[in-house]
């Protein structure tokens, strides 16, 4: 906590600055109703306290925005729309709800441009058209049905009373008891979070695979690698590189398994073992850990670097890939909405370039950049050097 909060100790010991007191004014006289009112008969001040009125309306709402996309993920709007716009009789043959249901949801999936209609038909609206055969995406919205059970009663969940966390169970990984860990070899246990995990990778992958050349290294090792997703994607784009995958051993059974069906019998070496209490196999000289380190606490992280230190060879690297908490085109990702994410799955926080970059140097490494990538949305990138 310190290291997130240690740069916003006030600058002075005097209680308010006169910065601060000019700001208090400010807030005071934005809440007065009376300015609202006479603000609002001002053109262009009017027009900046509407946008901001949207603004608290849409965080007040956005629960309800959520659960109209979740009920249109459900009918498969989306994919019904994909062919072409369609009457809502048309549509009511294909779905099972109600004529008035149906309704109700498809005014509400036009009034937040899911859908949009032309000419008396349903059409796909601007942003329920890139959600068709978005298999990423779709599986994330219908996953965070879970998470918003958790989040029902936040103060409850920030308190650490919740009990049964529907996030908790969804990663049984988020152990501090080894014994639980082992647990976890049958492929049964791990599926279904893999799955998920997989089907969202592709986005994260596409932009490591454009910022960074592999083709410089002759062995990767993808620790807490999932069902091999990446390492298939990279397969596409490198000649020579050889792969070796580290995960529990359920996921490094599923993950051998699949990529042995896409690469080739013996092509990856998938090794099963809980990185916190076994030393990570050595060979590679790039190590990626890809949505990995947010989900675990610092002591844990700083715990997992060096041990991936120790398991390279001297010039080797380690590239780190996952949403940060200082993402400049979505801001709100990184400490509300992995905040939140993270601490209802009950391990792990969003971390800035800039603690993962300490955290690095702490563990050994030298040479740590982050490289430039297009959508950083879905992830940013970290290397470092031994
Ligand atoms: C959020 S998933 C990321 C998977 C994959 N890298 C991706 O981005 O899709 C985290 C992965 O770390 C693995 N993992 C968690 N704790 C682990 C541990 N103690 N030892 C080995 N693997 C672990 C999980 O099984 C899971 O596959």
């Amino acid at each position: 906590m310190a290291n997130t909060l240690s740069n916003m100790l006030p600058a002075s010991k005097d209680k308010y600055s006169l910065w601060d007191k000019l700001f208090i004014w400010k807030d005071r006289l934005i809440a007065s109703r009376q300015f609202q009112r006479e603000v609002s008969r001002i053109p262009l001040l009017s027009s900046i306290s509407q946008h901001r009125a949207k603004g608290v309306f849409d965080l007040m709402a956005g629960f309800v925005y959520s659960q109209i996309l979740l009920g249109c993920v459900r009918i498969n709007l989306f994919e019904h729309l994909a062919d072409g716009p369609l009457t809502i009789d048309e549509i009511a043959t294909k779905v099972d709800l109600p004529f008035k249901g149906l309704e109700r949801l498809l005014l509400g999936a036009q009034a937040i441009d899911l859908i949009e209609t032309r000419q008396g038909r349903f059409a796909l609206g601007t942003l329920g058209a890139p959600l068709v055969g978005n298999h990423a995406l779709l599986s994330m919205i219908e996953h965070h049905s879970a998470l918003y059970q958790d989040l029902r009663d936040p103060i409850t969940l920030l308190r650490g009373d919740l009990k049964e966390k529907a996030l908790e169970s969804y990663w049984p990984y988020i152990t501090e008891h080894s014994e639980e860990l082992k647990s976890l070899s049958a492929v049964e246990k791990v599926a279904q979070y893999s799955e998920l995990m997989s089907a969202s990778l592709p986005l994260v992958a596409d932009e490591i695979i454009d910022a960074y050349d592999f083709n410089q290294h002759q062995c990767l090792l993808d620790i807490g690698g999932g069902q091999g997703t990446f390492i298939s994607l990279l397969s596409q784009h490198t000649k020579n590189l050889k792969f070796k995958l580290f995960d529990l051993p359920g996921v490094a059974t599923l993950a051998q398994d699949i990529l042995n069906q896409q690469l080739g019998q013996g092509r990856v070496d998938c090794i099963g073992g809980d990185f916190f209490n076994e030393a990570l196999p050595t060979g590679a000289d790039i190590v990626t850990l890809i949505r990995v380190i947010f989900d675990h606490d610092d002591t844990r992280v700083k715990q997992l670097l060096k041990s991936v230190y120790q398991s390279l060879p001297l010039g080797g690297r380690l590239l780190v890939a996952e949403p940060m908490a200082d993402t400049p085109e979505l801001p709100a990702m990184g400490q509300a909405y992995f905040g939140f994410y993270l601490l209802a799955m009950g391990r792990g926080r969003p971390r800035s370039v800039q603690e993962i970059s300490n955290f690095l140097h702490e563990a050994g490494f030298q040479k740590v950049r982050s490289i430039k990538n297009m959508m950083k949305i879905n992830a940013q990138i970290v290397i470092a050097e031994k």
